[in-house]
């Protein structure tokens, strides 16, 4: 393990002393997410149930007297720009999180001005964790703490989705941007996309005897940003189809009702929405009642819905799920956008060793990369740190 993932803070804070030559004002931390279940449901004013992860960004941050912004990233290398010169299709790579982040809270909050930076994360990148959040919301702290700005966590993280919609041009919804402000350690987060209302709802897999464990496939097929928009496309055509402002505000039964109207592929992306939804109500009502060990059928139909209704699926995701269920697992889907990434399994602490090699072994028989495979423990969203 390297020292900036053993002690994140010292080791951005040392980068920060040895490359601007004096003292940050401040550390800030923001963690990855996985989702629990709700997945493409938050473009369509829908319910998801994210947990934050011990994985994060670190940003150690000072202002500057002029508006530039020097950002330095431990994995990346070095970018400076002007913030003046931050708008949408004008940064590339990296510094379109950061960067954005900054131009983002400009246009909420102003004056922001420049900054000295240095990041370090160790969420693995396209991943499907959200590492481009756990950036984008760090940034945002650090510059809201150091220029003034919204104190309401819905603000932020509206702020940071602005930066990744407009700035580093992904179509994404609110879920990632609000996991990263508002999880809470324990706890899953219940969001009702459409008001931005949240339920922290207890979730401990240890006390139910369980562990939640991420099998990062570590494939991000390239298929993912079109299909993406692609998908969001076709909900917002369903739902001007049935005449509702989102899909959220139809059932199975309206979905069913207009199959010839919507036509065959649009009417499963729709049933997709509407039984994904109704999944996360049933869940969250197990958790509240301390069911956790009962929610297994619901994360396993999400995968199937996601797969073939909604077709974002993979081979590695798809294999990971069955590996892990046939393993013992009590439920398994894939977690966030799809074509690759993560896929999640709920498995009893006793049999977390043999899903774990019945996952690897599978990906072997297949010819696939070897999946990393670790617990998610439900941690606290971002904070200042220093
Ligand atoms: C990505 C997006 C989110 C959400 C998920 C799918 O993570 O950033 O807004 O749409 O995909 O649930």
């Amino acid at each position: 393990m390297h020292a900036e993932q053993r002690d994140p803070a010292a080791a951005v804070r040392r980068a920060f002393a040895d490359r601007f030559g004096r003292r940050p004002e401040g550390i800030w931390a923001a963690p990855a997410r996985v989702n629990l279940i709700g997945e493409h449901t938050d473009y369509n004013d829908g319910f998801v149930l994210p947990l934050a992860i011990d994985r994060r960004a670190v940003v150690a941050a000072a202002r500057r007297p002029d508006d530039v912004l020097r950002l330095l990233s431990l994995q990346k290398g070095e970018e400076q720009l002007h913030l003046r010169d931050v708008r949408p299709g004008r940064v590339h790579g990296w510094a379109a999180y950061p960067a954005g982040a900054v131009w983002s809270l400009a246009q909420d909050s102003p004056p922001v001005g420049g900054l000295d930076l240095v990041l370090t994360s160790d969420v693995p990148i396209g991943s499907g964790l959200s590492s481009s959040a756990a950036v984008e919301c760090a940034t945002v702290l650090a510059a809201r703490d150091l220029y003034g700005g919204p104190d309401q966590p819905e603000r932020l993280a509206l702020v940071a989705q602005r930066a990744e919609n407009e700035i580093v041009g992904v179509p994404c919804g609110i879920m990632d941007q609000m996991a990263s402000v508002a999880c809470t350690a324990g706890r899953a987060m219940l969001l009702d996309t459409r008001s931005l209302a949240t339920e922290q709802v207890a979730f401990d897999p240890a006390a139910a005897g369980l562990v939640l464990l991420v099998v990062d496939t570590r494939v991000s097929h390239s298929l993912a940003d079109g299909a993406y928009a692609e998908r969001r496309t076709a909900c917002e055509q369903a739902a001007r189809v049935l005449g509702v402002p989102a899909l959220r505000d139809v059932t199975e039964a309206d979905v069913d009702a207009a199959r010839d109207r919507l036509g065959e592929v649009r009417h499963r992306r729709a049933r997709h929405v509407v039984t994904e939804n109704a999944r996360v109500l049933a869940v969250v009502e197990l958790l509240r009642r301390g069911r956790l060990d009962a929610i297994g059928p619901a994360l396993t139909a999400s995968h199937a819905s996601l797969r073939d209704d909604y077709e974002v699926s993979a081979a590695e995701l798809d294999t990971a799920v069955e590996a892990a269920l046939a393993a013992g697992a009590l439920g398994a889907r894939m977690t966030g956008a799809g074509f690759g990434g993560c896929a999640l399994a709920l498995v009893p602490a006793g049999a977390a060793r043999t899903v774990t090699r019945a996952v690897q072994a599978r990906f072997a028989e297949h010819g696939f990369r070897p999946p990393a495979v670790f617990p998610a423990h439900p941690t606290d969203g971002a904070t200042r740190l220093a």
